[in-house]
């Protein structure tokens, strides 16, 4: 696997750095001094891409939390490419009423945080809050905004730290690229999709 990497573009040390600053602003933001602990927060990550960011992150709130899951899947098979956002499946409860603070690995065309925020609405939660950790520099991302980004990252393909390719390479501690035969780009046919 480490073989297939082409550049380390974020090395663990410094996502672990960005992950523990960013809960010290939703930690602020979601407890005022008036309502310490309210439990009122619901975190949702986006299956499968925030499942490692997410479980860094939530570990540095202090704060009473619920978790319920939704499952979007955009990059089917091996895309490098959005194919268009699809709900695959859900668990979420009653979040009438909540702060729910929605949590992506990153942002490229948008396509996944606005199906899931308009599926969120639509359950009246008192606020809805968006965290990514990547942000990718496109213009969907641009016009897509969220309230928590670790880091503005160039429209490249990365692996690692929950992301994949092919759904390998998640368990890569840093976030890389892969080299140009593992991902095929310079053959990368118009739809994205690579068979
Ligand atoms: P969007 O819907 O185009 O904003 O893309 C968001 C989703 O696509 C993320 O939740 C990821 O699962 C996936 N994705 C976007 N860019 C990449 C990438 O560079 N590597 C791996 N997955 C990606
Ligand atoms: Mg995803």
């Amino acid at each position: 696997m480490r073989n297939d990497i082409e550049r380390i573009l974020i090395p663990h040390k410094r996502i672990a750095e960005r992950v523990r600053q960013l809960a010290e602003r939703i930690t602020a933001d979601h407890t005022p001094p008036e309502i310490p602990d309210d439990g009122k927060l619901v975190i949702i990550p986006i299956l499968t891409g925030a499942i490692i960011f997410a479980a860094d992150l939530i570990r540095h709130l202090p704060m009473r939390m619920k978790i319920d899951l939704v499952t979007v899947s955009s990059y089917p098979g091996k895309s490098i490419r959005s194919q268009g956002s699809s709900l695959l499946s859900q668990q979420i409860g009653d979040v009438r009423g909540r702060n729910v603070l929605l949590v992506d690995d990153i942002l490229d065309s948008g396509g996944t945080i606005r199906v899931v925020r308009r599926l969120l609405e639509a359950m009246e939660p008192a606020s809805l809050k968006v965290c990514v950790l990547l942000r990718k520099t496109t213009e969907g991302s641009a016009r897509t905004p969220v309230d928590y980004v670790g880091f503005e990252i160039p429209d490249e393909f990365v692996v690692g730290y929950g992301l994949d390719f092919g759904s390998y390479y998640r368990n890569l501690p840093d976030i890389v690229t892969l080299k140009r035969d593992i991902v095929g780009q310079a053959s990368q046919p118009a739809s994205g999709v690579l068979k």
